[in-house]
């Protein structure tokens, strides 16, 4: 789609030669991984870590150099993708299932630039449901835990079956509504034994694109919180 090409492309002009370049998951990535496959063709240098085997095997396809997360001290620049981004820049991620390596990803990187189209800005997160990450064992008590909190959480399925992430987790599919402290339901969420970790990504990222159906593409100012 139109508007997801142009958000990517804007951000891989940020890519330079030498860095360590972290790679996030989704459709609007994915345009990302691909032009950077051109820039490699055409001579930049980098070396990318994936956040799941999916955007794993597309670099490796591609030709891009993939080291272990392990091998690194520290990632230059990550470019991902999020479900929705408020005014201050937190996001809702995980749509695609790779909430925690992103997590992990952004926490080791400098700079995090996440690309949108323009459907996924919004005044406040939530209506999105916010993807949760746990442990399969005992996830049916972990699930009615989050209900009695409101939460309405649903196990994410695939073929009939639970879906299960890169890590072997399943994931809970939250309806909590418009949210108006994310920070405070992050570490709700978070302190619930059971739960690895969930969606929420607050102060992560260094700069969002987004793209326009018109073909644009734009910086989206940051708001400071009140
Ligand atoms: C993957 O788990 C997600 O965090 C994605 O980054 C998010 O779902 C955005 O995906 P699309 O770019 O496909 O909309």
């Amino acid at each position: 789609m139109e508007a997801k090409r142009v958000a990517a492309e804007k951000a891989v002009e940020y890519v330079a030669d030498g860095m360590t370049v972290g790679l996030g998951t989704g459709s609007t990535t994915a345009y990302a991984i691909h032009k950077l496959g051109e820039m490699v063709k055409q001579g930049l240098k980098i070396k990318a870590v994936a956040t799941s085997t999916r955007s794993e095997t597309l670099a490796k396809e591609l030709g891009i150099q993939l080291v272990a997360f392990a091998d690194i001290d520290q990632i230059d620049l990550t470019i991902d993708g999020a479900d929705e981004v408020d005014p201050e820049w937190n996001l809702i991620k995980g749509g695609g299932g790779a909430l925690l390596r992103e997590k992990i990803v952004a926490a080791a990187s400098r700079r995090l630039i996440i690309i949108v189209d323009e459907s996924k800005v919004v005044q406040r997160l939530g209506l999105f449901p916010l993807p949760v990450e746990v442990v399969p064992f005992g996830w049916e008590l972990t699930m009615r835990k989050l209900a009695d909190l409101g939460y309405n959480p649903r196990l994410r399925t695939e073929n009939g079956k639970p879906y299960v992430t890169d890590n072997g987790n399943y994931i809970l599919d939250c309806r909590i509504g418009l949210i108006d402290r994310p920070g405070q339901i992050h570490d709700r969420i978070n302190s619930m034994v059971g739960v690895v970790d969930n969606g929420l990504f607050i102060g992560y990222a260094s700069l969002v694109i987004v793209g326009y159906h018109d073909g644009t593409a734009k910086e989206l100012p940051r708001k400071d919180e009140p």
